[in-house]
């Protein structure tokens, strides 16, 4: 690779895909750096480079809202009461059904964790924040507890795919290692890193370099996930385990349910799923809260984007006043093994890309200097696992309660930060305790307190031992059960 051939084939590949700036800095490289250099840029598939620079990079591409578009129809959320609305459905018989196939073994816990977590600005992998309200455990403690807390109740094993990205895989697998897995089997828990894609310069189009020696990549988005339990061996080794459902979610929200037996009963059992694809849906706030929704187009159910979403559609009201597009979607998903297989029987499946201007620190070719952009300068194309929804059969939508499942933490502060996220657990926690008969102090309608409750005490309010509360609860007092 490193020979003088070598250079100049790949020299005149550049030339042709109009990204010889890549080798600007060759000659000053040592014959390691060159060797890796030479190896990323082999990886990048420059054939097609310019039609995706053209089409994504120098376009905007227009989203074209489908024809004709429908609300979601959805399952309602189980209400504590048991009473319902909207569709009449029984929680309970799918409830069971759920429970079958976790305790059979045939269900596996899948976050996606390969994400840069630039808005949060935390210095590591998402997944090793403190994210528990009170204890500030890692977020990846708090889902390895919520699986500990189901093998416990079912009796069986749930293993765990963590797919990571080339730029923080290390630092993941290692604090696995340090931290002893958070007592979960080691053979249990497997790693795998997606795929990325070159960074463009926004102006240009022009791959930016990290360094002389390194591309500027970025993880190919969430969607990229579809290929990488694939390409890494994941699905294999689910299939020689007998798993047949994977429970999807997000490394930023520490009240994920890490798996939902009413939500994989649903998957795999519901006569209107094909059990390829389901997902969950918080209903919206508000016609501008800036989250994507699921509608109906075309007989298929698929997620819109909040941007895409036409302005007199997300204002729509029923006769009852409700947003009649009201399914935003909460990144909950389940996916059937023999879907993800069937996909990728195609060698060139992939989900189309998105466009995002970011900024893409780098070396600039002329001066050599780096820089470190103030605003956007780059492009980043990423792929989005909502999209396979369209490549479901049949999908079905479970409604689900904000504050029981979802405290996500994105941002430094504000809307979704690890603040917003520590009132949300606040919030489920003292619902939970109220409702075993324990009293929280309130200012108003909030929580005076700040309450953290385990996965290992409690996946349910009914797992509460009152008992167990030293005493009442004192205002402002920060207590973890
Ligand atoms: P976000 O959309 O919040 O992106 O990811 P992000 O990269 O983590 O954060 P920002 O936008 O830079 O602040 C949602 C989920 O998808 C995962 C993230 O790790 C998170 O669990 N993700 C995102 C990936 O696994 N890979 C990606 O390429 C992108």
């Amino acid at each position: 690779m490193s020979s003088t051939h070598s250079i100049e084939h790949i020299r005149a590949r550049l030339a042709s895909a109009g990204q010889e700036h890549l080798l600007a800095f060759e000659s000053e490289l040592s014959a390691q750096q060159r060797a890796s250099l030479l190896a990323q840029i082999d990886a990048i598939d420059l054939e097609h480079l310019p039609e995706l620079i053209e089409k994504y990079v120098a376009g905007k591409p227009d989203f074209a809202p489908p024809g004709k578009i429908e609300p979601a129809p959805y399952y309602p959320a189980p209400k504590p009461d048991g009473s319902q609305s909207g569709r009449r459905w029984d929680p309970q018989r799918f409830r069971s059904a759920g429970e079958e196939l976790i305790a059979a073994g045939r269900v596996a816990c899948f976050v996606v964790a390969g994400g840069q977590g630039s808005r949060l600005g935390y210095d590591g992998p998402k997944g090793c924040f403190p994210g528990g309200a009170v204890s500030g455990k890692p977020l990846f403690q708090i889902f390895a507890e919520g699986i500990r807390a189901n093998q416990r109740r079912y009796g069986s094993t749930i293993p765990w795919y963590i797919m990571t990205s080339p730029l923080n895989h290390q630092p993941t697998v290692e604090f696995f290692q340090q931290n002893d897995f958070f007592g979960l089997e080691p053979d249990n828990v497997s790693f795998f890193p997606q795929g990325v894609m070159p960074s463009f310069d926004l102006k240009t189009g022009k791959i930016l370099l990290a360094e002389k020696h390194e591309v500027a990549t970025n993880p190919d988005g969430h969607g990229g996930s579809l290929k990488a339990l694939f390409v890494s061996g994941a699905l294999d080794d689910m299939r020689t385990r007998g798993v047949e459902h994977i429970s999807y979610f997000q490394v930023d929200n520490p009240l994920v349910k890490v798996v939902d037996p009413v939500f994989v009963g649903l998957h795999a059992t519901a006569s209107d799923s094909s059990g390829e694809m389901s997902s969950k849906m918080l209903p919206k706030r508000d016609p501008e809260e800036k989250v994507g929704v699921f509608v109906m187009a075309d007989g298929r159910l698929q997620m819109i984007e909040y941007s895409d979403l036409p302005p007199e559609l997300a204002k729509e009201r029923d006769s009852g006043g409700a947003l009649r597009f009201n399914a935003g979607n909460p990144a909950i998903h389940m996916l059937g093994v023999s879907f993800v297989e069937k996909l990728n029987e195609d060698p060139r499946f992939a989900l189309p890309f998105h466009r995002a201007e970011k900024k893409v620190p780098h070396v600039d070719v002329q001066s050599g200097e780096r820089v470190d952009p103030s605003s956007p300068n780059g492009v980043k194309l990423e792929r989005f696992v909502f999209d396979a929804l369209q490549l479901a059969e049949r999908s079905i939508v479970l409604e689900t309660d904000r504050v029981e499942e979802f405290a996500p933490i994105k941002n430094a502060e504000g809307v979704d930060s690890p603040e917003s996220s520590a009132r949300i657990q606040t919030e489920r926690a003292a619902r939970w305790l109220q409702r075993v008969g324990v009293s929280v102090p309130m200012k108003g309608e909030e929580p005076d307190c700040t309450i953290e409750i385990g996965p290992l005490t409690a996946l349910e309010p009914s797992d509460l031992d009152p008992s167990r509360v030293d005493g009442p609860i004192g205002a402002g007092s920060k207590i973890v059960l």
